[in-house]
């Protein structure tokens, strides 16, 4: 029987974080609207994070405004649902300004990658998550939680699967509805994450976990696949592969998600994403960041003929 997999698209927040180019907010705004007429229901569409630190981010806000207008006017449709990265309760104080009803809090298992991507300690970061989880709650609006560095950590190396399931299941004590378990830099391959993801099956429901693969060594669609093999049914990627993370060096582009909307389809998965309208999206894209996407379906384009037969 055909799985129903969800996609949740980071482009306009993870994939243009990391983009040299900084786009307008009317560009960013059009293309959460193209990614959302090609059949993208969850879209991550920015972060109440310091424009000092991330520039790129800056009017999240207002650009969320805008898209709830589009809503209204029905140029994107009402079943889309948006979120935004908060990192402490003054990300929190300016995302309740805006209509939304889901927001993402984003720790890492690794202490140096914390305190270079969010200037905290883990210890330290979980003390404010509570505090935004607390306000969220308050507000009825729903938390996701990310948690990078799972594999590996730029700074320290290796990362032990124990830490990482233990911060899953502080998370998900916390009031998370889902952990986003990243693979910050592109390290690992499916043994790692067969073992991880043994790991917390012991522990928490595999419904609860979605994985974030960036394909930076060209290990994402395989371990995408170990972790289908595992049951789970909710991946992160970002449209052309755009992305990484300013505070993980060497953290190049996100899983394509072309490329995983390609492997699914043809795997009999139903997505709800429309794969030609997505690959039409690219020469827009390339023009407004001013260099070449690296996604593969997107580059050799959707073939005319089915071999998935
Ligand atoms: P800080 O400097 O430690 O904050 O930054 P602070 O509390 O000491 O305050 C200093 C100033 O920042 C004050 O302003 C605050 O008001 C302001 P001043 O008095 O100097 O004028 N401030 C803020 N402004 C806007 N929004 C806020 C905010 N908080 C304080 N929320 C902070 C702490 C977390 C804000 C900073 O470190 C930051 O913005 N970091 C950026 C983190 C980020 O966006 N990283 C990329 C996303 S994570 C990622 O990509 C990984 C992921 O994709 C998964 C994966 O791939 O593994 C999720
Ligand atoms: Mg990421």
């Amino acid at each position: 029987m055909a799985k129903d997999i969800r996609i949740v698209e980071v482009g306009p927040r993870d994939g243009l974080q990391n983009e040299a180019a900084h786009l307008s907010l009317e560009d960013r705004r059009q293309l959460v609207s193209l990614l959302a007429s090609a059949g993208l229901r969850y879209i991550e569409v920015g972060a109440f994070v310091s424009p000092k630190w991330v520039p790129q981010m800056q009017n999240s806000g207002t650009l969320i405004s805008g898209l709830f207008e589009l809503k209204k006017e029905k140029v994107i449709s009402s079943g889309v649902q948006f979120s935004a990265l908060v990192p402490n309760p003054t990300g929190m104080k300016d995302a309740l300004q805006t209509s939304l009803t889901e927001i993402a809090v984003f720790g890492a298992c690794s202490e140096s990658f914390s305190k270079k991507n969010i200037n905290c300690s883990i210890e330290e970061s979980f003390e404010r998550f509570a505090e935004v989880i607390r306000l969220a709650k308050q507000n009825r609006i729903k938390v996701r939680g990310y948690l990078s560095t799972a594999f590996g950590c730029p700074y320290e190396g290796a990362v032990s699967p124990k830490v990482a399931v233990n911060l899953v299941q502080r998370l998900l004590k916390m009031g998370v509805y889902e952990v986003s378990v990243g693979d910050t830099i592109g390290v690992a391959t499916p043994k790692q994450v067969r073992l991880l993801l043994r790991k917390l099956k012991d522990k928490v429901s595999l419904r609860k976990i979605a994985m974030h693969f960036h394909d930076t060594r060209g290990t994402a669609l395989a371990n995408v696949l170990a972790s289908l093999d595992l049951g789970i049914r909710v991946f992160d990627s970002s449209v052309g592969g755009l992305g990484g993370c300013p505070y993980a060096k060497g953290a190049s582009g996100n899983l394509a998600t072309e490329d995983l909307v390609y492997m699914l389809h043809g795997m009999g998965c139903r997505t709800g994403v429309d794969l030609a309208k997505l690959v039409a999206m690219r020469p827009w894209i390339e023009s407004r960041i001013g260099r070449q996407l690296p996604s593969r379906v997107g580059q050799a384009g959707v073939p005319s003929h089915r071999y998935d037969q």
